[in-house]
C-alpha cells in the first residue's frame, strides 16, 4: 500500500508520446480563465444572500475574506505541486508521489465527491435559473420535470440536459471546451463588474448598519450569563456575531471550490511551470476581489434580512432601481456562470480518472483517448453518473458532501508539501510555497476546522464513500497497479 511513484517517473510517463497523451493547448490566461470558470457559480449567486440573512449580515464580506484566506493556504500548496509535477491528476498524482498508492487511491476516489458531485449540484441550481429565464419569456417547465422523485417530482430534465451537452463538448476537445469556457467567463465576470459598478450608486449605507449584527448568545457569554462551552453547543452559535461570521465562512467555502481544478489540466498547459501558479493563485485573487465587492454592493442594495430563504436574490437585486433590464441580464449571466462551473468540474473529473486508469488503478477504458485526444469514454461514463445525481437526487446535502470531499483533498495536499520537502528536497520547484512549514500547517488546521463545522451526516457519507473505494482498491486496483507490477519500491 506504500508503493510510491518517483517524481521523475511521473514526469517521464507524462512525456510519453503516442496516442495516449493529452494535448498541450492551454495558455496561462486560459488557465486563469479555467480557474475563474470553475470558481464563480452557485456559491456567489445563491449562497451569499443566505449566508448574509442567516449567519453574518453585512459582515458576510469578512466571511468571504476568511474563506479566501483558508483557500489560499491550500492554493499555495497546490501551486508548488502543480508546477513541480505538471501532469493530469492533481492531488491524486501528488499523493502517489508522497504518501503512496493507497492514499493516492483514496484521494482520487475522494475527488469524485468534489468534481462529479459539484457538477451535479450546480446543474440542479442551473435548472432553477434556466426556468426563471424561461419565465421572463412567459414559458416554464412543469415542476415535476425540475426535481427528482424524493422532492415530489419525476426527474430534473434541464439538469440532465446541460450535463449531457457539456460532456459532449468535452469529448470534442479541450481547446474547444476552453474557448467556450473563455466566452462564458468573460460574460460572467463582465456582468459581475456591471453589478458592482451600477449597484455602487444605489448603496444605501444604512443597510450596512449594524455591520456585525448582535448574537444574543455571545452577549450572554460576555455578561457571564452563559458559559462558552454551552454557547458553542447552543443554537445561538453561528447566528450572527463573530460566530456567525465564521459559520458563514464555512458555508461560503463552497464559492471558492474549483481553483484546484486548474491543476487537473496541468498536462494540457503549454508552460505548466509558469502557468500553474499563475492559474491557481491568479484565479483565487481575482475571485476574492470580485466576491468582496459583490457582497458589499449586494448587502448595500437591500437589508440583509430580506435575503432570507431566497436562493435567487441576485435575480431581483435591481428590481427597485430602474435598471430592471439588468435582472434578465443577470439571470443569463448566472446561467453562463454555472455552465462554466459544470464544464470545468467535468473536465477535472475525467482527468483524475484518466490518471488513475493510466496507473492501472482503474480499468483501461478510463484512459482511452478519442482522435481529438480527449478521454471520451470517461466523459461518457461520468455523463451518465453525474446525470443520475443531477436528475434524481435532492441536492440539499450534496453541497456538504462536495465541501467535505474537497477539504479532505486540500488537507492531504498540504501534508504532501511537508512530506515532499523532507523526502525530496533536491527536486526543482519552479514555484515554492512560502513560509513552509507554517503555510501548509495553517492550511491543514483551517481545513480540519471547516470539516468539523460540517454536519455529522456528511462525515457518515464520506465514510461510506471511502469504504466503497477501499473495497474497489482491494479487489481490483491492488491487483492491476502498474507501479506494483514493476516492483519499484522507493
Ligand atoms: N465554486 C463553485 C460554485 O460556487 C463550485 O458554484
Amino acid at each position: 500500500m506504500l508503493y510510491k511513484k518517483s517524481i521523475p517517473q511521473i514526469i517521464q510517463e507524462a512525456r510519453e508520446s503516442g496516442k495516449h497523451t493529452l494535448k498541450r493547448t492551454l495558455t496561462s490566461s486560459g488557465l486563469v480563465s479555467l480557474g475563474v470558470g470553475a470558481i464563480i457559480g452557485a456559491g456567489l449567486f445563491s449562497l451569499t444572500g443566505i449566508a448574509a440573512a442567516e449567519n453574518a449580515g453585512p459582515a458576510v464580506i469578512l466571511s468571504f475574506i476568511i474563506a479566501a484566506l483558508a483557500c489560499s493556504f491550500a492554493g499555495l500548496c497546490y501551486a508548488e505541486f502543480a508546477s513541480m509535477i505538471p501532469v493530469a491528476g492533481s492531488a491524486y498524482t501528488y499523493s502517489y508521489a508522497t504518501m503512496g498508492e493507497f492514499m493516492a487511491w483514496i484521494i482520487g476516489w475522494d475527488l469524485v465527491l468534489e468534481y462529479a458531485l459539484a457538477s451535479a449540484t450546480v446543474a440542479v441550481s442551473w435548472s432553477q435559473y434556466f426556468n426563471e429565464l424561461l419565465m421572463t419569456f412567459g414559458l416554464s417547465i412543469s415542476p415535476e420535470f425540475l426535481r427528482g422523485p424524493w422532492e415530489g417530482g419525476y426527474v430534473n430534465i434541464p439538469a440532465i440536459t446541460i450535463v449531457c451537452l457539456l460532456s459532449l463538448l468535452l469529448i470534442r476537445g479541450t481547446k474547444e471546451s476552453s474557448t467556450v469556457n473563455n466566452l462564458l467567463v468573460i460574460l460572467k465576470v463582465g456582468v459581475v463588474l456591471i453589478f458592482i459598478v451600477l449597484g455602487w450608486s444605489f448603496i444605501d449605507s444604512s443597510n450596512h448598519v449594524p455591520f456585525v449584527p448582535t448574537n444574543e448568545g455571545e452577549e450572554m457569554v460576555k455578561n457571564g450569563d452563559m458559559s462558552l462551552w454551552s454557547f458553542l453547543h447552543s443554537e445561538h452559535f453561528g447566528e450572527f456575531g463573530i460566530s456567525g461570521i465564521l459559520r458563514a465562512a464555512g458555508v461560503l467555502f463552497f464559492a471558492f471550490i474549483g481553483f484546484d481544478a486548474v491543476s487537473t489540466a496541468a498536462q494540457e498547459a503549454k508552460n505548466p511551470k509558469r502557468g500553474m501558479p499563475i492559474g491557481i493563485i491568479g484565479s483565487l485573487i481575482i475571485c476574492t476581489l470580485l466576491y468582496v465587492l459583490f457582497s458589499y454592493v449586494m448587502t448595500g442594495l437591500e437589508n440583509y434580512k430580506s435575503f432570507e430563504g431566497d436562493a435567487k436574490p441576485v435575480a431581483t437585486a435591481f428590481a427597485n432601481t430602474g435598471y430592471t433590464f439588468l435582472n434578465t441580464a443577470l439571470i443569463v449571466t448566472i446561467i453562463a456562470g454555472y455552465t462554466s462551473v459544470i464544464l470545468v468540474m467535468l473536465l477535472g473529473q475525467s482527468r483524475v480518472f484518466y490518471s488513475m486508469s493510466k496507473d492501472g488503478l482503474l480499468p483501461k477504458i478510463f484512459s482511452d483517448l478519442s482522435k481529438n485526444q480527449t478521454p471520451w469514454k470517461t466523459n461518457l461514463i461520468f455523463m451518465v453518473f453525474v446525470s443520475l445525481f443531477a436528475g434524481f437526487v435532492p441536492i440539499s446535502d450534496l453541497g456538504h458532501m462536495v465541501s467535505i470531499g474537497t477539504l479532505f483533498a486540500f488537507t492531504l495536499v498540504c501534508i504532501g508539501v511537508l512530506v515532499l520537502r523532507k523526502t525530496n528536497p533536491e527536486i526543482e520547484r519552479p514555484f515554492r510555497t512560502p513560509l513552509v512549514p507554517l503555510v501548509p500547517i495553517l492550511g491543514i488546521i483551517v481545513c480540519l476546522i471547516l470539516m468539523a463545522s460540517l454536519p455529522i451526516e456528511s462525515w457518515e457519507r464520506l465514510a461510506i464513500w471511502l469504504i466503497i473505494g477501499i473495497a474497489i482498491y482491494w479487489f481490483y486496483s491492488r491487483k492491476h497497479s502498474r507501479v506494483r507490477q514493476s516492483h519499484r519500491k522507493l
